[in-house]
């Protein structure tokens, strides 16, 4: 027989709701406020030019590139209902990559490449902005993302 006191017992079982409590109040949330998980993606210098690609009607990639002080491209255009893939690099040191409206928080790491997806339903200016001290230019460090009807520019 195995010999487990009342007390620990009463502990492993406590520790195991938390647990629980805790993983399905993170899928929760991932449900309830549409947050996705950011990736990592391994590196490749092909990611670290900025650019937006056009994969098709409503789906995009973004090579997003942080550095002091700015990210490139800084101005995104893409259609209502657009399905935008952000792939993150940084020149220099960690910048933040943070679009408030759509739960998005992200860093931008030399060396790294972090991904993660997002989609554009209403039309809009969303500001991308660095939430990571970067040095003396970070409060200005910004872009953003221009939701368009799909025939305006
Ligand atoms: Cu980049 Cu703060």
């Amino acid at each position: 027989m195995s010999v487990i006191d009342k007390s620990e017992k009463k502990v492993l079982m406590i520790s195991g709701v938390v647990i629980a409590l805790f993983i399905f109040s993170m899928l929760y949330a991932k449900d309830q406020y549409n947050s996705n998980v950011p990736e990592c993606v391994p590196f490749d210098k092909a990611y670290t030019e900025p650019k937006v690609v056009q994969l098709d009607e409503k789906t995009y990639q973004v090579f997003s590139v942080a550095s002091m002080w700015q990210f490139e491209p800084a101005e995104i255009y893409v259609p209502v209902g657009s399905e935008v893939d952000f792939f993150l690099s940084s020149k220099d040191v960690v910048h933040g990559f943070n679009i408030a409206e759509k739960n998005v928080n992200m860093m931008a790491v030399y060396g790294n490449i972090n991904k993660t997806t997002v989609k554009f339903d209403k039309k809009g200016v969303y500001k991308i902005t660095c939430h990571e001290y970067c040095g003396v230019g970070h409060q200005n460090m910004q872009a953003e993302v221009i939701v368009h009807e799909p025939q305006s520019k």
